[in-house]
Protein backbone atom coordinates (compact mmCIF):
# COMPACT_ATOMS: atom_id res chain seq x y z
CA UNK A 1 0.00 0.00 0.00
CA UNK A 2 1.54 3.55 -1.29
CA UNK A 3 -1.27 5.40 -1.30
CA UNK A 4 -1.28 8.17 1.91
CA UNK A 5 -5.27 8.93 2.69
CA UNK A 6 -6.44 9.93 6.16
CA UNK A 7 -9.02 7.83 7.77
CA UNK A 8 -10.84 10.78 7.95
CA UNK A 9 -10.95 11.93 4.23
CA UNK A 10 -11.75 8.33 3.13
CA UNK A 11 -15.17 7.96 5.42
CA UNK A 12 -16.34 11.49 5.47
CA UNK A 13 -19.22 12.54 2.57
CA UNK A 14 -18.28 14.06 -0.87
CA UNK A 15 -18.52 18.18 -0.32
CA UNK A 16 -17.89 20.14 -3.82
CA UNK A 17 -18.19 23.89 -3.93
CA UNK A 18 -17.41 26.42 -6.82
CA UNK A 19 -14.57 28.60 -7.51
CA UNK A 20 -14.43 32.05 -5.86
CA UNK A 21 -16.09 34.80 -8.43
CA UNK A 22 -13.51 36.91 -10.53
CA UNK A 23 -15.32 40.25 -8.00
CA UNK A 24 -16.98 40.70 -5.43
CA UNK A 25 -17.53 42.39 -2.08
CA UNK A 26 -17.83 40.84 1.34
CA UNK A 27 -17.89 42.28 5.35
CA UNK A 28 -15.45 39.29 5.81
CA UNK A 29 -13.23 36.66 3.81
CA UNK A 30 -12.12 33.89 5.64
CA UNK A 31 -8.84 32.91 3.66
CA UNK A 32 -8.61 29.31 4.28
CA UNK A 33 -11.20 25.69 4.72
CA UNK A 34 -9.90 23.94 7.47
CA UNK A 35 -10.61 23.95 10.85
CA UNK A 36 -10.11 27.90 11.75
CA UNK A 37 -11.98 28.85 8.77
CA UNK A 38 -14.95 26.71 9.09
CA UNK A 39 -15.26 27.04 12.83
CA UNK A 40 -15.26 31.17 12.40
CA UNK A 41 -17.44 31.09 9.74
CA UNK A 42 -20.12 28.97 11.88
CA UNK A 43 -19.29 31.15 14.39
CA UNK A 44 -20.05 34.23 13.12
CA UNK A 45 -23.46 32.72 11.21
CA UNK A 46 -25.92 34.68 12.73
CA UNK A 47 -24.07 37.87 12.49
CA UNK A 48 -25.69 39.71 9.66
CA UNK A 49 -22.43 39.95 8.11
CA UNK A 50 -21.98 38.73 4.31
CA UNK A 51 -19.05 36.04 4.48
CA UNK A 52 -16.63 34.09 2.06
CA UNK A 53 -14.64 31.37 2.81
CA UNK A 54 -12.05 30.80 0.36
CA UNK A 55 -10.11 27.68 0.40
CA UNK A 56 -6.92 27.01 -2.57
CA UNK A 57 -7.76 23.40 -2.93
CA UNK A 58 -10.79 20.98 -1.50
CA UNK A 59 -12.49 22.28 1.91
CA UNK A 60 -10.69 20.41 4.91
CA UNK A 61 -8.97 18.65 2.46
CA UNK A 62 -5.14 20.03 4.22
CA UNK A 63 -3.91 19.89 7.82
CA UNK A 64 -7.62 19.21 9.11
CA UNK A 65 -8.28 16.44 7.59
CA UNK A 66 -4.89 14.36 8.17
CA UNK A 67 -5.12 14.71 12.55
CA UNK A 68 -5.46 12.38 14.86
CA UNK A 69 -8.92 13.57 16.37
CA UNK A 70 -8.62 14.19 19.77
CA UNK A 71 -10.64 16.61 21.74
CA UNK A 72 -8.51 17.07 24.36
CA UNK A 73 -7.51 19.58 27.16
CA UNK A 74 -4.20 17.51 27.25
CA UNK A 75 -1.92 18.86 25.26
CA UNK A 76 1.35 16.74 26.13
CA UNK A 77 3.09 18.26 29.22
CA UNK A 78 1.98 22.12 28.54
CA UNK A 79 0.68 23.64 32.08
CA UNK A 80 3.66 23.82 34.09
CA UNK A 81 5.11 25.02 31.47
CA UNK A 82 2.20 27.84 30.81
CA UNK A 83 2.44 28.52 34.64
CA UNK A 84 6.28 29.14 34.05
CA UNK A 85 6.67 31.44 31.02
CA UNK A 86 3.09 33.37 31.92
CA UNK A 87 1.78 32.76 35.33
CA UNK A 88 -1.32 31.11 36.21
CA UNK A 89 -4.02 33.64 34.73
CA UNK A 90 -2.81 32.43 31.31
CA UNK A 91 -3.09 29.06 31.56
CA UNK A 92 -6.10 28.95 33.17
CA UNK A 93 -7.54 30.79 30.36
CA UNK A 94 -5.54 28.27 27.97
CA UNK A 95 -6.80 24.80 29.84
CA UNK A 96 -10.93 26.70 30.34
CA UNK A 97 -10.38 27.30 26.38
CA UNK A 98 -9.68 23.49 25.86
CA UNK A 99 -12.28 21.91 28.05
CA UNK A 100 -14.90 24.46 26.90
CA UNK A 101 -14.51 22.90 23.18
CA UNK A 102 -14.19 19.57 24.15
CA UNK A 103 -18.04 20.06 25.49
CA UNK A 104 -18.65 22.42 22.70
CA UNK A 105 -18.24 20.17 19.88
CA UNK A 106 -20.35 17.31 21.99
CA UNK A 107 -23.09 20.17 22.59
CA UNK A 108 -23.28 21.08 18.77
CA UNK A 109 -22.72 17.86 17.31
CA UNK A 110 -26.04 17.16 20.06
CA UNK A 111 -27.82 20.16 18.64
CA UNK A 112 -27.50 20.02 15.39
CA UNK A 113 -27.76 16.17 14.49
CA UNK A 114 -24.35 15.95 13.18
CA UNK A 115 -23.17 12.63 13.35
CA UNK A 116 -19.50 12.94 14.02
CA UNK A 117 -18.04 9.43 15.98
CA UNK A 118 -18.35 12.12 19.00
CA UNK A 119 -17.01 9.56 21.86
CA UNK A 120 -16.11 10.39 25.52
CA UNK A 121 -12.94 8.96 26.86
CA UNK A 122 -9.83 9.61 28.67
CA UNK A 123 -6.52 10.75 27.54
CA UNK A 124 -3.39 10.01 29.06
CA UNK A 125 0.22 11.29 28.68
CA UNK A 126 2.92 8.71 29.67
CA UNK A 127 6.55 9.21 30.43
CA UNK A 128 9.23 6.05 29.39
CA UNK A 129 12.33 8.14 30.90
CA UNK A 130 13.30 8.86 33.96
CA UNK A 131 13.43 12.75 33.47
CA UNK A 132 9.64 13.26 31.97
CA UNK A 133 8.37 10.76 35.09
CA UNK A 134 9.88 13.66 37.24
CA UNK A 135 7.67 16.17 34.49
CA UNK A 136 4.92 14.80 34.88
CA UNK A 137 4.71 14.93 38.66
CA UNK A 138 5.26 18.65 38.23
CA UNK A 139 2.24 18.55 35.09
CA UNK A 140 -0.11 17.29 38.16
CA UNK A 141 0.93 19.51 40.64
CA UNK A 142 0.25 22.20 37.52
CA UNK A 143 -2.95 21.02 36.39
CA UNK A 144 -4.54 20.43 39.79
CA UNK A 145 -4.02 24.10 40.64
CA UNK A 146 -5.92 24.79 37.33
CA UNK A 147 -8.80 22.62 38.20
CA UNK A 148 -8.70 20.54 35.19
CA UNK A 149 -10.13 16.79 35.33
CA UNK A 150 -6.42 15.10 36.03
CA UNK A 151 -5.14 12.33 38.34
CA UNK A 152 -2.05 9.68 37.93
CA UNK A 153 -3.24 7.29 35.71
CA UNK A 154 -2.74 3.10 34.76
CA UNK A 155 -2.37 3.14 31.35
CA UNK A 156 -4.09 0.23 29.73
CA UNK A 157 -0.98 -0.23 27.27
CA UNK A 158 1.14 -4.02 26.44
CA UNK A 159 4.33 -2.00 27.24
CA UNK A 160 5.53 -0.69 30.50
CA UNK A 161 5.53 2.56 31.19
CA UNK A 162 7.24 4.94 34.02
CA UNK A 163 4.09 7.07 34.88
CA UNK A 164 1.47 8.30 33.55
CA UNK A 165 -1.21 11.34 33.88
CA UNK A 166 -5.04 10.89 32.80
CA UNK A 167 -7.62 13.80 31.90
CA UNK A 168 -10.97 12.26 32.63
CA UNK A 169 -13.87 12.56 30.45
CA UNK A 170 -12.32 14.11 27.32
CA UNK A 171 -13.43 13.25 23.93
CA UNK A 172 -12.84 11.68 20.28
CA UNK A 173 -14.55 12.41 17.65
CA UNK A 174 -14.57 12.53 13.12
CA UNK A 175 -12.89 15.98 12.45
CA UNK A 176 -14.51 15.99 9.04
CA UNK A 177 -17.93 14.43 9.59
CA UNK A 178 -18.09 17.29 11.99
CA UNK A 179 -16.84 20.25 10.33
CA UNK A 180 -18.29 18.99 7.18
CA UNK A 181 -21.74 19.10 9.06
CA UNK A 182 -20.78 22.82 9.89
CA UNK A 183 -20.39 23.58 6.56
CA UNK A 184 -23.69 22.01 5.62
CA UNK A 185 -25.85 24.13 8.35
CA UNK A 186 -24.02 27.53 7.02
CA UNK A 187 -24.22 26.69 3.60
CA UNK A 188 -26.83 29.78 2.84
CA UNK A 189 -25.64 32.39 5.10
CA UNK A 190 -22.03 32.04 4.53
CA UNK A 191 -20.24 31.30 0.65
CA UNK A 192 -18.09 28.95 0.49
CA UNK A 193 -15.39 28.80 -2.22
CA UNK A 194 -13.11 25.65 -3.26
CA UNK A 195 -9.77 25.55 -5.87
CA UNK A 196 -9.25 29.50 -5.68
CA UNK A 197 -6.09 30.23 -4.18
CA UNK A 198 -5.26 33.65 -2.68
CA UNK A 199 -2.56 35.12 -3.69
CA UNK A 200 -2.21 38.44 -1.82
CA UNK A 201 -4.06 40.30 0.72
CA UNK A 202 -3.47 44.34 1.43
CA UNK A 203 -5.02 46.47 4.01
CA UNK A 204 -5.67 49.68 3.51
CA UNK A 205 -7.49 52.38 5.57
CA UNK A 206 -11.39 52.10 4.01
CA UNK A 207 -11.01 47.90 3.68
CA UNK A 208 -9.13 45.00 2.27
CA UNK A 209 -7.90 43.39 -1.28
CA UNK A 210 -7.82 39.79 -1.79
CA UNK A 211 -6.77 38.85 -4.79
CA UNK A 212 -6.83 35.44 -5.96
CA UNK A 213 -5.28 33.46 -8.81
CA UNK A 214 -8.38 34.84 -10.57
CA UNK A 215 -9.08 37.65 -9.62
CA UNK A 216 -10.09 40.49 -6.67
CA UNK A 217 -12.32 40.57 -3.87
CA UNK A 218 -12.92 43.53 -1.34
CA UNK A 219 -13.77 42.83 1.92
CA UNK A 220 -13.91 44.97 5.05
CA UNK A 221 -12.22 42.61 7.39
CA UNK A 222 -10.04 39.34 6.57
CA UNK A 223 -9.26 36.28 9.13
CA UNK A 224 -5.86 33.79 7.74
CA UNK A 225 -7.01 30.73 8.87
CA UNK A 226 -4.55 28.77 6.41
CA UNK A 227 -2.56 27.02 8.77
CA UNK A 228 0.80 28.85 8.00
CA UNK A 229 -0.02 32.27 7.68
CA UNK A 230 0.27 33.74 3.77
CA UNK A 231 -0.15 37.02 5.39
CA UNK A 232 2.44 38.00 7.83
CA UNK A 233 2.13 41.27 9.86
CA UNK A 234 3.67 39.37 12.87
CA UNK A 235 7.12 37.73 12.09
CA UNK A 236 5.21 34.78 12.19
CA UNK A 237 8.31 33.47 9.96
CA UNK A 238 10.08 33.78 13.05
CA UNK A 239 8.46 32.48 16.05
CA UNK A 240 6.64 29.34 14.26
CA UNK A 241 8.45 26.29 13.21
CA UNK A 242 6.67 23.57 10.95
CA UNK A 243 7.09 19.34 12.01
CA UNK A 244 6.00 16.61 10.35
CA UNK A 245 4.40 13.65 12.07
CA UNK A 246 2.81 10.50 10.49
CA UNK A 247 -0.35 7.98 11.15
CA UNK A 248 -1.53 4.56 10.50
CA UNK A 249 -5.16 3.20 10.70
CA UNK A 250 -4.99 -0.38 11.12
CA UNK A 251 -6.62 -3.66 12.18
CA UNK A 252 -4.64 -5.51 15.32
CA UNK A 253 -4.77 -8.61 16.57
CA UNK A 254 -4.28 -7.88 20.37
CA UNK A 255 -6.15 -6.01 22.70
CA UNK A 256 -7.25 -2.66 21.80
CA UNK A 257 -6.44 -0.26 24.60
CA UNK A 258 -8.70 1.61 25.80
CA UNK A 259 -7.85 6.10 26.25
CA UNK A 260 -6.54 8.07 24.20
CA UNK A 261 -2.06 8.07 24.18
CA UNK A 262 0.65 10.45 23.91
CA UNK A 263 4.14 10.01 25.25
CA UNK A 264 6.43 13.18 24.44
CA UNK A 265 9.56 10.54 24.80
CA UNK A 266 11.03 9.29 21.88
CA UNK A 267 9.86 8.22 19.78
CA UNK A 268 6.49 10.57 19.63
CA UNK A 269 3.76 7.75 20.04
CA UNK A 270 0.01 8.62 19.92
CA UNK A 271 -3.21 6.20 19.84
CA UNK A 272 -6.64 6.32 19.93
CA UNK A 273 -9.59 3.60 18.56
CA UNK A 274 -11.90 4.76 15.99
CA UNK A 275 -14.96 3.39 14.37
CA UNK A 276 -14.33 2.07 11.02
CA UNK A 277 -17.34 0.27 8.93
CA UNK A 278 -18.56 -2.35 11.43
CA UNK A 279 -15.24 -2.31 14.24
CA UNK A 280 -13.18 -0.10 15.97
CA UNK A 281 -9.87 0.14 14.74
CA UNK A 282 -6.82 1.35 16.22
CA UNK A 283 -5.09 4.71 15.14
CA UNK A 284 -1.27 4.94 15.43
CA UNK A 285 0.67 8.44 15.22
CA UNK A 286 4.25 9.01 15.76
CA UNK A 287 7.59 10.46 13.90
CA UNK A 288 8.46 14.11 14.63
CA UNK A 289 10.52 15.99 12.18
CA UNK A 290 10.90 19.47 11.03
CA UNK A 291 9.16 19.46 7.49
CA UNK A 292 11.46 19.43 4.14
CA UNK A 293 14.88 18.29 6.82
CA UNK A 294 14.27 14.25 7.15
CA UNK A 295 16.21 12.46 3.64
CA UNK A 296 14.31 9.39 4.09
CA UNK A 297 10.54 9.71 5.01
CA UNK A 298 8.99 6.47 3.77
CA UNK A 299 11.37 5.25 6.24
CA UNK A 300 9.23 7.40 9.16
CA UNK A 301 6.10 5.02 7.97
CA UNK A 302 7.93 2.10 8.57
CA UNK A 303 9.66 2.81 11.43
CA UNK A 304 5.62 3.36 12.58
CA UNK A 305 4.41 0.54 11.21
CA UNK A 306 7.27 -2.17 12.61
CA UNK A 307 6.58 -0.27 16.19
CA UNK A 308 2.58 -0.86 15.45
CA UNK A 309 3.71 -4.02 15.04
CA UNK A 310 5.60 -5.21 17.81
CA UNK A 311 3.46 -3.27 20.57
CA UNK A 312 -0.51 -4.56 18.51
CA UNK A 313 0.59 -7.19 15.98
CA UNK A 314 -0.87 -5.29 12.91
CA UNK A 315 -3.62 -7.29 10.44
CA UNK A 316 -4.02 -5.23 7.95
CA UNK A 317 -3.10 -1.44 7.51
CA UNK A 318 -6.14 0.41 6.18
CA UNK A 319 -4.65 4.32 5.86
CA UNK A 320 -1.59 6.04 6.61
CA UNK A 321 -0.94 9.87 5.90
CA UNK A 322 1.06 12.44 7.20
CA UNK A 323 0.58 16.13 8.50
CA UNK A 324 2.33 18.67 9.26
CA UNK A 325 1.59 21.84 11.94
CA UNK A 326 3.39 25.44 13.71
CA UNK A 327 5.18 24.72 16.74
CA UNK A 328 5.35 28.69 18.36
CA UNK A 329 8.47 29.50 20.18
CA UNK A 330 6.27 29.72 23.69
CA UNK A 331 3.94 27.10 22.82
CA UNK A 332 0.97 28.86 22.53
CA UNK A 333 -0.60 29.25 19.66
CA UNK A 334 -1.11 32.71 17.99
CA UNK A 335 -5.16 33.59 17.76
CA UNK A 336 -6.66 37.12 17.30
CA UNK A 337 -5.79 40.65 15.69
CA UNK A 338 -3.17 40.38 13.61
CA UNK A 339 -0.19 42.50 14.81
CA UNK A 340 -0.45 45.88 13.35
CA UNK A 341 -2.78 45.87 11.39
CA UNK A 342 -6.92 47.01 12.30
CA UNK A 343 -8.50 44.68 9.57
CA UNK A 344 -6.53 41.22 9.60
CA UNK A 345 -7.30 38.25 11.76
CA UNK A 346 -5.16 35.07 12.02
CA UNK A 347 -4.14 31.91 14.00
CA UNK A 348 -1.56 29.80 13.76
CA UNK A 349 0.77 28.10 16.26
CA UNK A 350 -1.60 25.26 17.23
CA UNK A 351 1.55 22.89 18.28
CA UNK A 352 -0.31 19.71 16.95
CA UNK A 353 -3.19 20.38 19.55
CA UNK A 354 -5.28 21.89 16.88
CA UNK A 355 -8.61 20.41 17.25
CA UNK A 356 -9.35 22.07 20.67
CA UNK A 357 -7.50 25.69 19.72
CA UNK A 358 -8.89 25.54 16.02
CA UNK A 359 -12.49 25.24 16.96
CA UNK A 360 -11.86 27.50 20.29
CA UNK A 361 -10.30 30.10 17.33
CA UNK A 362 -13.86 30.41 15.62
CA UNK A 363 -15.07 31.88 18.92
CA UNK A 364 -11.78 33.95 19.34
CA UNK A 365 -12.04 35.29 16.19
CA UNK A 366 -15.53 35.92 15.56
CA UNK A 367 -16.00 38.13 18.85
CA UNK A 368 -12.54 40.06 17.96
CA UNK A 369 -14.56 40.65 14.77
CA UNK A 370 -17.79 41.98 15.87
CA UNK A 371 -15.99 43.94 19.25
CA UNK A 372 -17.32 41.45 21.55
CA UNK A 373 -14.77 40.51 25.13
CA UNK A 374 -13.51 37.06 25.12
CA UNK A 375 -12.15 35.19 28.40
CA UNK A 376 -9.09 33.75 26.31
CA UNK A 377 -7.70 36.39 23.83
CA UNK A 378 -4.99 37.71 25.98
CA UNK A 379 -3.63 34.05 26.80
CA UNK A 380 -2.78 33.48 22.72
CA UNK A 381 -2.69 37.44 21.63
CA UNK A 382 -0.63 37.22 18.48
CA UNK A 383 1.71 40.42 19.59
CA UNK A 384 3.60 38.66 22.59
CA UNK A 385 6.20 38.17 22.55
CA UNK A 386 7.75 36.77 26.21
CA UNK A 387 11.45 37.00 27.00
CA UNK A 388 11.42 32.94 27.84
CA UNK A 389 11.12 32.57 24.19
CA UNK A 390 13.71 34.43 22.49
CA UNK A 391 16.20 31.35 22.72
CA UNK A 392 13.77 29.00 21.23
CA UNK A 393 13.26 31.59 18.38
CA UNK A 394 16.55 32.11 18.22
CA UNK A 395 17.48 28.54 17.54
CA UNK A 396 14.42 28.08 14.92
CA UNK A 397 15.75 31.11 12.72
CA UNK A 398 19.27 30.26 12.54
CA UNK A 399 17.93 26.55 11.30
CA UNK A 400 15.90 28.15 8.85
CA UNK A 401 18.84 30.45 7.65
CA UNK A 402 21.26 27.43 7.40
CA UNK A 403 18.88 26.17 5.00
CA UNK A 404 18.60 29.54 3.24
CA UNK A 405 21.99 29.73 2.53
CA UNK A 406 23.73 26.48 2.91
CA UNK A 407 22.34 24.68 1.03
CA UNK A 408 22.65 26.25 -2.41
CA UNK A 409 26.82 26.07 -1.38
CA UNK A 410 27.41 22.51 0.28
CA UNK A 411 24.69 19.76 -1.10
CA UNK A 412 26.22 17.35 -3.57
CA UNK A 413 23.54 17.14 -6.27
CA UNK A 414 22.92 13.80 -8.94
CA UNK A 415 25.26 14.35 -11.39
CA UNK A 416 22.57 13.46 -14.78
CA UNK A 417 19.40 12.89 -15.19
CA UNK A 418 19.78 9.71 -16.38
CA UNK A 419 21.03 8.54 -12.95
CA UNK A 420 17.56 9.07 -10.92
CA UNK A 421 15.79 5.60 -11.23
CA UNK A 422 12.24 5.36 -12.04
CA UNK A 423 10.11 6.39 -8.61
CA UNK A 424 12.95 8.65 -7.42
CA UNK A 425 13.95 12.26 -7.48
CA UNK A 426 16.84 14.14 -7.91
CA UNK A 427 17.94 18.06 -7.64
CA UNK A 428 19.85 18.60 -10.88
CA UNK A 429 22.35 21.27 -12.03
CA UNK A 430 21.48 22.35 -15.67
CA UNK A 431 23.42 25.08 -17.17
CA UNK A 432 23.18 28.19 -14.50
CA UNK A 433 19.64 26.84 -12.65
CA UNK A 434 19.33 23.87 -10.60
CA UNK A 435 16.15 22.36 -11.16
CA UNK A 436 13.98 19.56 -8.99
CA UNK A 437 13.53 16.26 -10.83
CA UNK A 438 11.36 13.21 -10.64
CA UNK A 439 11.23 10.27 -12.61
CA UNK A 440 7.95 8.40 -12.23
CA UNK A 441 7.02 4.81 -12.53
CA UNK A 442 6.66 5.00 -16.58
CA UNK A 443 9.96 6.60 -17.02
CA UNK A 444 8.32 10.02 -17.43
CA UNK A 445 10.29 13.09 -15.98
CA UNK A 446 8.95 15.89 -13.89
CA UNK A 447 10.75 18.71 -13.62
CA UNK A 448 9.95 22.11 -12.32
CA UNK A 449 12.34 25.05 -10.57
CA UNK A 450 14.02 24.10 -7.18
CA UNK A 451 13.85 27.06 -5.46
CA UNK A 452 10.99 27.50 -3.25
CA UNK A 453 8.47 30.48 -4.38
CA UNK A 454 8.03 31.81 -0.97
CA UNK A 455 11.80 32.99 0.26
CA UNK A 456 13.77 30.55 -2.55
CA UNK A 457 14.90 27.45 0.35
CA UNK A 458 16.33 24.96 -1.99
CA UNK A 459 13.24 22.13 -1.90
CA UNK A 460 14.06 18.62 -0.50
CA UNK A 461 12.16 15.10 -1.87
CA UNK A 462 9.55 13.69 0.29
CA UNK A 463 9.37 9.79 -0.95
CA UNK A 464 6.58 9.35 1.10
CA UNK A 465 4.19 11.62 -0.11
CA UNK A 466 5.75 12.03 -4.06
CA UNK A 467 6.26 16.05 -3.22
CA UNK A 468 8.68 18.88 -3.16
CA UNK A 469 9.03 20.00 0.84
CA UNK A 470 10.90 22.93 2.08
CA UNK A 471 12.79 22.57 4.80
CA UNK A 472 12.69 26.53 6.00
CA UNK A 473 9.09 27.25 6.69
CA UNK A 474 7.36 24.02 5.33
CA UNK A 475 6.26 24.94 1.90
CA UNK A 476 5.05 21.80 -0.30
CA UNK A 477 4.64 21.17 -3.78
CA UNK A 478 3.72 18.66 -5.80
CA UNK A 479 5.90 17.30 -8.50
CA UNK A 480 4.21 19.71 -11.28
CA UNK A 481 4.75 22.49 -9.15
CA UNK A 482 1.45 23.03 -8.18
CA UNK A 483 1.41 24.58 -4.63
CA UNK A 484 0.02 22.00 -1.98
CA UNK A 485 0.77 24.06 1.56
CA UNK A 486 1.47 27.61 1.85
CA UNK A 487 3.27 30.00 3.23
CA UNK A 488 4.23 29.39 -1.04
CA UNK A 489 1.14 31.31 -2.92
CA UNK A 490 2.78 30.09 -6.54
CA UNK A 491 3.65 27.52 -8.38
CA UNK A 492 6.71 26.32 -9.56
CA UNK A 493 7.77 26.80 -13.09
CA UNK A 494 7.99 23.66 -15.44
CA UNK A 495 10.81 22.79 -17.03
CA UNK A 496 11.98 20.83 -20.24
CA UNK A 497 14.70 18.67 -19.77
CA UNK A 498 16.17 16.26 -21.94
CA UNK A 499 16.40 12.98 -20.15
CA UNK A 500 18.37 11.13 -22.20
CA UNK A 501 21.88 12.72 -20.51
FE1 LIG B 1 9.73 29.82 3.22
FE2 LIG B 1 10.06 27.86 1.49
S1 LIG B 1 8.47 28.09 2.89
S2 LIG B 1 11.34 29.54 1.81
Amino acid sequence: MNDTRSIWLGTAPHFAGPRAPYSGHYDIVIVGGGIVGISTAFALRHSGLKIAVVEARKLLGDVTGHTTGKLTSQHGLIYDHIINTFGIDAARKYADMNQFVVEEVGKIASEESIDCDYVRDEAYVYAMTDETAEKIGKELSACLELGLPVSIGEPDLPYAVKAALKFENQARYHPVKFLLGLADRIEGKVELFENTRVIEIEENDDGCAVRTEIGELAADKVVVATNYPIYDSGLFVAKIAPYKSYAVAVDIARPMPSGMYITEDEPLRSLRRQQFENREVQIIGGGHHKVGQEEDTAMCFSELLRWADDNFEVKTLLFKWSTQDNWSADRLPYIGKSPNRERIFVATGFGGWGMTTGIASGKILSDAILGKENAWASAVDPGRLPLAAVPAIAKENLNAAKHLIGDRILRAQSPEFAGIPMGDAAIVQMQDERVAVYRDHDGQVHAVTSSCMHWGCELRWNSAETTWDCPCHGSRFGIEGDVLHGPAVMPLEKRIVDDTK
